[in-house]
């Protein structure tokens, strides 16, 4: 079962790197298609914490080849700075393949992320400030800067000349701040050359070839399908395309090479940054959920905001993605709790709605209509299989699974790359 896609199914930290690591070990190449150091994933291996951001997770496993692909936006700095960490705890990178078409998020792109949320007031995304929307429209507006381009000096400072053009009289005229010089943007690009030549690869043709040879590749999305830029509640959402066919036009590997597609789902919500949320609760119950499941940003400390399990968009996910088996995360942190609603429908002003509403207008809208089940008191952390599960708790991953579009194929029961209760083999 050679080529893999594993999406997150909500608003991301639904666990996508501790699932990618516990595939790992049979898994040849690992490929991040998008997103950059917005993303955060915590992975626990035997009690160690290692916190990736722009870094494939399964870089920590030994003998797997970590790829970033052209659909990523890569701060060159965090990525050397992210191998040296590692590095200095005894994991490999060298391995690490880079396409020469992946953006680069130059120094202006950050600072016009943070100065353009500063100016949106009451009407901000929340980003994570690191760039990434700003480098993103820079690709789109074919003003930006990729990988290849720190290859060839004379045409580095001309295409950073192009983009600062405008950027200077934006960042001067309208946001009050410093120009940027030419010299000061390439210099800085230029000191991350040599390092990054042994690396820069054509991510496409190594993949092709690796599918060829019956090597499996599994391909890690950053971000999640309801922060989709086209499939998520825009414009509250990452400026790329988490979901699954953005695996294809991140790496250069034709759909038709796609084997699975594992969604990864929390049991209950969660959200960083402003945007619609249904489920959300303003309770102890949220507080709860925060704090059991420790639902901080990996990468900028923010609480998460916290609700219970949505069906509706756990479907939607299930569609978009064409997802074949799902991962059910932090079954664990919902232990103790005496009942667990379940958001089944929405109540739009009125009119029962089982599925994602038509318009944001009315997502903005939408009431969860909730079904109660009884919850279970036994800590299930070391279940290893299903029947390990109180009966409670089997009787609530069988309802998320009939009412979520696809099997759930595994189990998640703590942070430990082994705290896990497999169901049924997604690579096989
Ligand atoms: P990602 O961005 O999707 O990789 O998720 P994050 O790493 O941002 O957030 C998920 C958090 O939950 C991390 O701290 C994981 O260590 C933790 N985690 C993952 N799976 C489980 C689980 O099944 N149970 C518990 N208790 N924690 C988990
Ligand atoms: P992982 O991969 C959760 C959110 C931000 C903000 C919006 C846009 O760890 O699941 P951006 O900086 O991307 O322009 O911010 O998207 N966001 C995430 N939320 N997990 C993530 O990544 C996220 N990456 C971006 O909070 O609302
Ligand atoms: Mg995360």
């Amino acid at each position: 079962m050679p080529a893999i896609v594993l999406v997150g199914a909500q608003w991301g930290d639904e666990g996508k790197g501790k699932a990618t690591d516990a595939l790992g070990h049979r898994v040849d190449y690992v490929v991040k298609y998008n997103g950059g150091n917005n993303a955060g994933h915590t992975v626990v291996v035997g009690g160690e914490k290692y916190a990736l951001h722009l870094l494939p997770s399964g870089i920590l496993t030994p003998g797997c080849t970590p790829v970033i692909g052209n659909g990523v936006v890569i701060d060159l700095s965090v990525l050397f700075q992210e191998i040296e960490g590692l590095t200095t705890r005894g994991v490999d990178c060298s391995k690490l393949r880079i396409s020469a078409n992946a953006h680069v998020i130059a120094p202006y792109n950050r600072t016009i992320d943070k100065v353009t949320e500063r100016f949106l007031g009451k009407r901000k995304i929340g980003t994570t400030g690191r760039g990434v929307g700003p480098t993103y429209a820079d690709k789109m507006n074919r003003v930006g800067i990729r990988v290849q381009d720190l290859f060839d000096e004379h045409i580095l400072a001309q295409k950073v000349e192009g983009a600062l053009m405008q950027k200077n009289h934006l960042l001067v005229k309208v946001y009050n701040r410093r120009e940027i010089t030419v010299a000061e943007v390439v210099e800085e690009l230029l000191s991350y050359t040599e390092r990054l030549r042994p690396m820069v690869a054509d991510v496409s043709l190594e993949l092709g070839q690796a599918l060829d040879r019956e090597e499996t590749v599994l391909f890690e999305g950053g971000q999640a399908t309801l922060l989709d830029v086209d499939h998520g509640t825009y414009p509250f959402v990452t400026s790329s395309n988490p979901t699954s066919a953005g695996a294809c036009t991140g790496s250069g590997v034709p759909p038709t090479r796609i084997d699975r597609v594992i969604g990864v789902v929390k049991a209950y919500a969660t959200r960083v940054g402003e945007g619609p949320f249904p489920t959300e609760l303003f309770d102890a119950d949220g507080e709860r959920l925060r704090d059991v499941g420790h639902e901080y940003g990996t990468t900028t400390g923010r609480p998460r905001r916290c609700g219970w399990y949505d069906a509706p968009v756990a479907r939607y996910a299930s569609r978009i993605n064409g997802v074949t088996d799902f991962v059910l995360t932090k079954l664990d942190v919902l232990t103790g709790f005496e009942r667990l609603p379940v958001c089944v429908a929405y109540d739009v002003d009125g009119v029962r709605t089982p599925e994602m509403p038509l318009t944001q207008t009315d997502f903005h809208h939408a009431k969860p209509v909730y079904e109660y089940f009884d919850g279970w008191e036994d800590d299930i952390s070391g279940a290893r299989s299903f029947e390990d599960l109180p009966k409670n708790a089997q009787t609530y991953v069988l309802a998320l699974e009939e009412m979520s579009g696809s099997r759930i194929s595994a189990v998640g029961v703590g942070p430990d790359r082994d705290a896990t209760v497999v169901r049924h083999d997604m690579l096989g």
